[in-house]
């Protein structure tokens, strides 16, 4: 069981009682002696005990106390009670005070082995849930270090990210904002520090600010009370309530109508919140994390995002850069999505060819990771062989020659990308086009676009485009 002999203190003040329980034991064991409580906790100090025989009445301090203080102090050593106090209520208090075992006095020689016995089987199996522990906390760090959760990158600033996620992962309570293009992988980041942290076990909730409506806001976030207002039949819990010990995520932030936007800060800044139609204050213990698609400069000044609130939130920041920065985890990704897909749809790509991978590599990709996704899922269920080549992506590699395979795949011609060196004109020249492509409806052109439908609507905005 053991390759060292377990140790055993016996604390008693009377010499007796330390003779009989050492002729008594049948086990390979090494025994330590005190008679009083100083003695006992310096030996606990100085020596590995494995377990301890302690009297109930001894003179200065009672078994209890005693009992306590290596409970507190020495939580792996177990303690066995002994004493000729057989009341129950002794018995009791000091199996709930955390006794294993209760010796009554005057004891035999097979109870004080079987005591002993059943004390070691039980070391042998704190020993390996502690070791499983340690283990699986090194295992979860190490995942962390290695894979840096799901984010799939190895450019510097994909590093980056994952550092930053591992980094404050570790922290419980503090905010993240998280910045970056649609489709760089905001909700992934912030799942990962959900994931990473203490509160994994528990809710990670993501809320699409932009799709819920203003007047609904307050009472999904915050919940409500029966009669608060008409419709509200029943008390409701809100998200925060819901998502208790774990995670919130708000994505677009910076959506969130101005009065909900100050409610939230004063909710973060006291940890308390009340329902919508009752005046009592609720803590609550949710980390907040926020992202948001607009730069810094817009954040910082106070347009969209309020400044308090977004220094409240931006305790921490992770920005994530868009795809065509960061170039070098292209084929990375290709190769992580292959792989993904080929699970999904159990098939086996082998290959990607170069060329293809060139003109991925070379792409600008206006939707990002998200877009990159869909266009390996797209040429997977295109081919018929092993092979990914040019012709399963004709989306791109048409920017000059493919033809379109139908009319949903329609690839936006007529731009003449070698004139537009400012990638936002080209963004802006390629939406116009695809808006007319499918005559104005934003759905259609969203989802040729690869992005979401609010994310189009933003850039319409941004690039004053009407329509
Ligand atoms: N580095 C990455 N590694 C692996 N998958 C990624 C990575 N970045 C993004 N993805 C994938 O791309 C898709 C889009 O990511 P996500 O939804 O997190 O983006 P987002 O920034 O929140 O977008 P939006 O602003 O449109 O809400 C998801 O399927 C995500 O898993
Ligand atoms: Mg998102």
């Amino acid at each position: 069981m053991n390759d060292t002999p377990f140790k055993l203190l016996i604390i008693d003040d009377d010499e007796i009682i330390h003779e009989m329980i050492k002729s008594s034991l049948n086990t390979d064991i090494t025994i330590y002696n005190a008679y009083e409580a100083k003695h006992a906790f310096e030996i606990l100090n100085d020596q590995s005990i494995d377990f301890v025989f302690c009297d109930y009445s001894l003179p200065g301090m009672n078994g209890h106390q005693i009992l306590s203080i290596i409970r507190e102090n020495f939580p792996d050593v177990l303690v066995v009670m002994v004493s000729s106090h057989t009341d129950s209520d002794t018995i009791i208090g000091a199996m709930r005070n955390g006794a294993i075992d209760f010796l009554c006095k005057p004891f035999s020689t097979d109870s004080v082995n079987i005591s002993l016995e059943r004390a070691m089987r039980m070391k042998v199996l704190f020993n390996d849930l502690n070791r499983l522990n340690k283990q699986t906390a090194r295992l979860k760090d190490d995942l962390a270090e290695i894979e840096g959760v799901s984010f799939i990158g190895e450019s510097s600033s994909a590093k980056q990210v994952k550092s930053l996620i591992i980094k404050v992962s570790k922290s419980r309570d503090t905010s993240v904002l998280i910045t970056g293009e649609s489709g760089t992988g905001k909700e992934l980041v912030a799942k990962g520090i959900h994931q990473f942290s203490e509160r994994a076990p528990f809710y990670f909730g993501a809320v699409n600010t932009p799709a819920i409506q203003d007047t609904l806001f307050e009472s999904e976030f915050f919940g409500h009370t029966k009669g608060s207002f008409t419709g509200a039949v029943a008390d409701k819990a809100g998200w925060l309530e819901v998502a208790n010990k774990g995670t919130m995520f708000l994505d677009e932030i910076g959506d969130l109508p101005e009065m909900l936007q100050v409610k939230l800060l004063r909710a973060l800044e006291e940890r308390k919140y009340s329902k919508v139609g009752s005046s009592k204050e609720i803590p609550f213990d949710v980390r907040i994390i926020a992202a948001t698609n607009k730069t810094k400069e817009e954040l910082a000044s106070g347009k969209t995002l309020r400044t308090d609130l977004y220094h409240r939130i931006a305790a921490f920041i992770i920005n994530i850069p868009p795809l065509r920065e960061r170039r070098e985890d292209i084929p990375i990704l290709v190769n992580h999505f292959i792989n993904h897909f080929s699970g999904k749809m159990r098939i086996k790509i082998e290959r990607i060819e170069k060329d293809a991978l060139k003109e991925l590599s070379n792409y600008s990709f206006p939707g990002n990771v998200r877009e990159l996704r869909n266009l390996i899922e797209r040429a997977m269920i295109l081919t018929d062989g092993k092979i990914l080549g040019k012709a399963h992506f004709p989306d791109i590699c048409s920017q000059s020659t493919t033809q379109p395979i139908d009319g949903s795949n329609q690839i936006v011609t007529g731009i003449d990308c070698c004139d537009i060196y400012d990638l936002e004109e080209l963004e802006k020249q390629t939406i116009i086009k695809v808006l007319q492509i499918c005559e104005n409806n934003k759905s259609k052109a969203a989802q040729m676009l690869n992005i979401k439908w609010n994310a189009l609507d933003r850039r319409l905005t941004k690039f004053n485009i009407e329509i």
